[in-house]
């Protein structure tokens, strides 16, 4: 089998990958471990930048999420029992986010990428890499037989745990890492959302935050501890403390529901570089994680594609290896910034082990700044909507 980008991974940066590559008349396979059912349903975030949602609805995979997704216009920042609305659209000249649920993207582009004859591997699992500096390939396993997928280039977008990223050789490969001494405990609740908005609230208990999916379903989470079982934590124990973080003091009101989905998340902040060696690129969370505070994992993902789908049109239409051979220094700049919004959100909204009441006053005079400074404001709301492309 051969094919001009083989990718390994069918998570939103492997498939928005290969629909734009096909969109450009550049060729790609697929290969992904898991069922096609279970990558369609697959429980993450659901945040989308404005510039995430440009680029689906231009490249002709917006139509459901036109429909469907909840455009929003501000989020609340919730401290000391009071809120406080950021109003993004005003403060970026326009812009919003939509609410979306990443397995719905992943639907779409799938669908998309079936309709126009794209080749996807489900079941197919990447079990090595081979001359990735000279003619690579993929070898992979698939209805239990091992088989050779020969590529000009390699994608390597199989997540964090992928086979990709260790294929560098760890005297070339530099890893930017922190780890946080708290984990997101995340609910998925029949339940209309108790609010048309976001609402990230910092309290001594810790974090807390209200999102949704739909106008009958609530996304929920809760700081906790990374040590935590999930089995210590009962529907109404959930709840009960959403409701003491996220009281406020004219008795805001927390209906609750059946739960339907739950579990917990570590959080870190992780950077992998180069994100490139020979004929390998890595993109997504394979390259880099961040924590979900600022809501940017897929947002990144998606960055990433658009800088290698440009550099391999580049090269494919003109012959030009510069930007291909830049697409690690170009991903990079970017990827900084949006780990330093994400960290510092993190920072400002959980407690650390520990927290005295010198820390608990710095959080609340940071949100008391960024909640009554027109300029830090800005500075929050321009990286939520998604920073400009350059
Ligand atoms: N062979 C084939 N497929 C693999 C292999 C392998 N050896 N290893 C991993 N995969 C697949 C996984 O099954 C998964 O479907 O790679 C895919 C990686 O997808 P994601 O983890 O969703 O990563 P990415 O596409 O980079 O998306 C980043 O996902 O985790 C969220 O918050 C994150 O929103 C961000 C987004
Ligand atoms: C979500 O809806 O899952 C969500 C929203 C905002 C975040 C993180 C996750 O910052």
């Amino acid at each position: 089998m051969r094919t001009q980008v083989g990718i390994v991974g069918a998570g939103p940066a492997g498939l928005v990958l290969s629909h734009l590559l096909h969109l450009q008349g550049i060729e790609s396979v697929v290969l992904e471990s898991h069922r096609r059912d279970y990558v369609e349903q697959r429980i993450r975030a659901g945040v989308l930048e404005q510039g995430t949602v440009d680029l689906l609805v231009e490249s002709g995979v917006g139509d459901r999420l036109k429909q469907e997704g909840l455009v929003h216009h501000g989020i609340e920042l919730r401290f000391e029992g009071t809120g406080h609305r950021i109003d993004l659209t005003e403060l970026t000249g326009g812009k919003s986010i939509t609410i979306y649920a990443q397995h719905e993207v992943v639907k779409d582009v799938i669908d998309a990428r079936l309709a126009a004859n794209g080749q996807i591997l489900f079941n197919a699992e990447a079990l090595s890499l081979r001359d990735i500096d000279g003619n690579p390939s993929i070898y992979f396993k698939y209805k239990g037989v091992t088989q050779e997928l020969a590529c000009d280039f390699i994608a390597g977008c199989d997540g964090f745990h992928g086979i990709c990223r260790p294929v560098i050789p760890s005297s070339v490969l530099r890893v930017h890492e922190r780890i946080y001494p708290f984990a997101w405990l995340g609910i998925l609740a029949q339940v209309p959302p108790a609010s048309d908005e976001l609402i990230y609230t910092y309290h001594e208990r810790g974090f807390a935050l209200l999102s949704m999916r739909s106008p009958e379903i609530s996304r929920l989470y809760l700081q906790c501890s990374p040590e935590e079982d999930i089995v210590n934590w009962s529907d109404d124990r959930i709840w009960d403390e959403l409701r003491l973080r996220m009281a406020t003091r004219d008795r805001w009101v927390l209906k609750d529901g059946p739960v339907l989905q739950k579990g917990i998340t570590p959080m870190r902040s992780f950077v992998a570089q180069p994100m490139q060696f020979g004929k390998l690129f890595i993109l997504g969370d394979a390259a880099h994680i961040v924590p979900p505070t600022g809501a940017k994992g897929l947002n990144l993902a998606v960055s990433d594609v658009r800088v290698l789908t440009r550099a391999l049109v580049d090269f494919y239409k003109t012959g030009k290896k510069e930007a291909l051979e830049r697409y690690s220094e170009t991903c990079s700049r970017r990827i900084w910034k949006v780990q330093r919004f994400s960290w510092w959100m993190t920072s400002m909204l959980h407690r650390f082990q520990n927290e005295d009441s010198f820390s608990h006053n710095i959080h609340l005079a940071e949100l008391d700044y960024v909640t009554s400074s027109r300029a830090a404001a800005t500075s929050l709301a321009e990286n939520y909507v998604g920073l400009p492309f350059d």
